[in-house]
């Protein structure tokens, strides 16, 4: 038997905008984890058990489109082996919030599967296996998720266009870079509770595209000057301006549409606490919001973002 895991995510700065060649700046969340775990099977067949969602998947018939029967066929082609397998994940982390967990679940399944067979896999090799059943959940994803959760660190992550003016994610190969986090801060997750699918953000955010670029690019151009000062501040260790940046950003994302009702009144909630900044995180419409909090602000915080309707808190340091 051979288990792993692999971290959630958040992104700091930069979603929707990086799908179109702009950065962003994600970052590991390596306390919440999903896991993955791997046994042989007398049986023939490989079934991976879902518990948490009350699933049983196959890998070879039934389930084919499935992104985790995918993850697996994949993984083993690469790894060059058949076997009947019996496979279980779990998950820490909530489903559909902008928080990683189907690149997490499908990275701990390539990890637990590559330690069975005692193969090593790179995380470039890793990340690649995982995009493309991120395509399954996400349709045209950029790959951030894959990346931060597959490297499990800091990541600047661009993806520039191939041609002037063609959708970014549709070029080769991302910029992939560390960046630095020279003092460490405190974040506050707070979760809407709305399960918010990112394909249906990032097709609403396409359809404004196609419908007039020059303004999305001016915002994704803004967006991406917040991305540039926000990695300079961290570098710096000058977190203060991290708080307004955040705030800023939310309001670019509040110009694409991809805000909402639940997650303004999670905004000002925390905000009226004691936060210094805040942004939704990820697609949007639900998912998670994140705030800048002073360490001794957290108490506070939490509990006005609880009482305001969040389903889960979390508080966490980044950059250690
Ligand atoms: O919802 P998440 O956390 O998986 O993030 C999506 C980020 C987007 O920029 C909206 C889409 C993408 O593929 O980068």
């Amino acid at each position: 038997m051979t288990e792993a895991s692999a971290c959630g995510k958040i992104i700091l700065f930069g979603e929707h905008a990086v799908v179109y060649g702009r950065p962003a700046l994600a970052v590991p969340l390596a306390h919440l984890r999903a896991h993955a775990r791997v046994e042989s099977r007398a049986a023939p067949g490989s079934i991976i058990h879902a518990r948490d969602v009350g699933r049983e998947i196959w890998v070879d018939t039934r389930d084919t489109d499935d992104p985790l029967a995918v993850i697996t066929r994949l993984t083993l082609k690469k790894l060059g082996v058949r076997a009947n397998l019996e496979l279980t994940v779990a998950s820490e982390i909530p489903i559909a919030s902008g928080l990683g967990s189907g690149a997490a679940i499908s990275t701990a399944l390539v990890r637990a599967l590559a330690a069975h067979f005692q193969t090593a896999l790179a995380p470039a090799e890793i990340s690649a296996l995982v995009y493309e059943t991120e395509k399954l959940y996400h349709g045209t994803p950029s790959g951030i998720d894959n990346t931060v959760i597959a490297y499990e660190q800091a990541i600047r992550f661009q993806r520039v266009a191939a041609e002037p003016g063609s959708v970014a994610i549709r070029s080769a190969t991302p910029t992939i870079s560390a960046f630095q986090i020279e003092r460490p801060f405190t974040l506050a997750i707070a979760n809407t509770g709305i399960a918010s699918p990112t394909k249906i953000t990032v097709g609403d955010v396409r359809r404004g595209w196609e419908h007039d670029a020059a303004r999305y690019e001016s915002i994704f151009d803004a967006i991406a000057l917040i991305v540039q000062q926000a990695q300079t501040a961290l570098a710096r260790g000058e977190n203060e301006t991290l708080a307004a940046l955040m705030t800023r950003n939310q309001r670019a994302l509040e110009t694409l549409g991809v805000s909402s009702r639940e997650i303004e009144i999670l905004l000002e909630a925390g905000l009226r606490a004691g936060a210094r900044g805040g942004k939704l995180s990820g697609g949007g419409r639900g998912g998670n919001v994140i705030f800048y909090i002073e360490p001794e602000d957290a108490p506070q915080v939490q509990r006005a973002l609880s009482e305001a309707g969040a389903v889960s808190v979390i508080v966490t340091t980044i950059g250690t």
